[in-house]
């Protein structure tokens, strides 16, 4: 009996219509176009108009994917949703979207991988369709990271947008699917970049929001250290564990959180420019959606053909890191 592989058989992707370009932060904080282009690579980014949550973004990345893949809601058996931006801590973005979107057969929960949020996602929903226990799963990265910023801290604050992306995995008996996957954690890296209250160590109170405790927390060189090599490294190896070369590569579709650290990892893999996919001078880090983002773009503009073999890479706070491989199903 043939092994049952998941493909992805649709992509979407949503950004909010708010333009933000880096001269808006200049009236903010002590920063500049310039500076923000040349450390970073990004020249704007998306944030939500006021009252856009989580979901509405992500139901709309998910419509996406969905008409793409040709699947009615009512199909899809389960529905994960990376983020570490839920519209609230509970019920789950997840059940949200369920209801909006009319996928009354599907269970679902949300799943925190930060920045490697998508990929963890994407992984476990492959196990699902791998052991034959669904068939159709929907797997979005979505994050508002607007509510998470400190417009007062100019280290952070100009590295992130607003944005979803979402994926349908299906079962198929053919290649063009999920192939093999390397997922990885060190927890001991989880202080270079949090969150510190909000939760159960720290719950809101009038002096935890006074300290500036419910934002983006970042020792911005330590992760970019730990990013190059981490990413890169573990792309090398489940390349090269396939039987691969990286001259076999289409696309290699990096976490978007800085261009530095994605031309450092481009230099350490060897590849040329045309294989890497980059969207973060557009939509800067919209930490779980920038995978799917970058597969819906790369599909939409026609760079993606069905075969093509794809490289995902990720890394972001816990630290979590990972990367998959895969032929492209659409
Ligand atoms: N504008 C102007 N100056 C700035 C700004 C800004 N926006 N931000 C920092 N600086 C200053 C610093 O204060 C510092 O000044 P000082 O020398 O007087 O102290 C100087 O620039 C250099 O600071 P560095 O931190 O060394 O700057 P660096 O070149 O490392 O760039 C950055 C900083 C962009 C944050 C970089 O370190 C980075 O991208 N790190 C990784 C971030 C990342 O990948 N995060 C992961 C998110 S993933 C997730 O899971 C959410």
């Amino acid at each position: 009996m043939k092994k049952i592989r998941a493909r992805i058989s649709g992509v979407g992707m949503y950004v909010p219509e708010r333009v933000v370009n880096n001269r808006d932060f200049e009236k903010l904080v002590e920063t500049s176009d310039e500076w923000i282009i040349e450390r970073t690579g990004i020249r704007e980014r998306r944030f939500v108009a006021e009252g856009q949550a989580n979901s509405d973004m992500a139901v709309r990345a998910a419509e996406k994917a969905l008409a793409l893949a040709k699947v009615d809601p009512a199909e899809i058996d389960l529905i994960i949703v990376a983020t570490v931006t839920p519209d609230m801590m509970f019920p789950s973005t997840a059940c949200l979207i369920q209801d909006r979107i009319g996928a009354k057969k599907a269970w679902g929960f949300d799943l925190s991988g930060a920045c490697s949020g998508f990929l963890y996602a994407l992984m476990t929903g492959a196990q699902f369709i791998e052991t034959g226990k669904h068939k159709k799963i929907l797997v979005v990265g979505s994050d508002v990271m607007s509510s998470l910023i400190d417009f007062t801290d100019r280290a952070t604050c100009v590295l992130f947008g607003d944005g979803a992306g979402a994926g349908l995995l299906e079962p198929t008996e053919e290649e063009n699917a999920i192939l093999d996957s390397i997922l990885c954690a060190d927890g001991s890296g989880g202080t270079f970049l949090y969150m510190p209250a909000g939760g159960s160590r720290q719950p809101a109170t009038v002096d935890t929001v006074q300290k500036r405790m419910h934002y983006v927390h970042q020792d911005g060189r330590n992760v970019f250290k730990f990013a190059v090599k981490f990413m890169a490294d573990v792309s090398a190896e489940l390349v090269k564990r396939n039987g691969f070369t990286i001259d076999d590569v289409k696309l290699y579709v990096p976490h978007q959180a800085n261009l530095r650290i994605i031309n450092a990892a481009k230099d350490r893999l060897k590849l040329r420019d045309d294989q890497v996919a980059v969207n973060i001078d557009r939509y800067a880090n919209t930490t779980s959606a920038t995978i799917p983002s970058c597969l819906a773009e790369a599909h939409e503009c026609g760079k993606l053909k069905t075969g093509d073999l794809l490289v995902l890479a990720s890394f972001g706070a816990g630290f979590t890191w990972g990367s998959v491989l895969l032929r492209w199903g659409i």
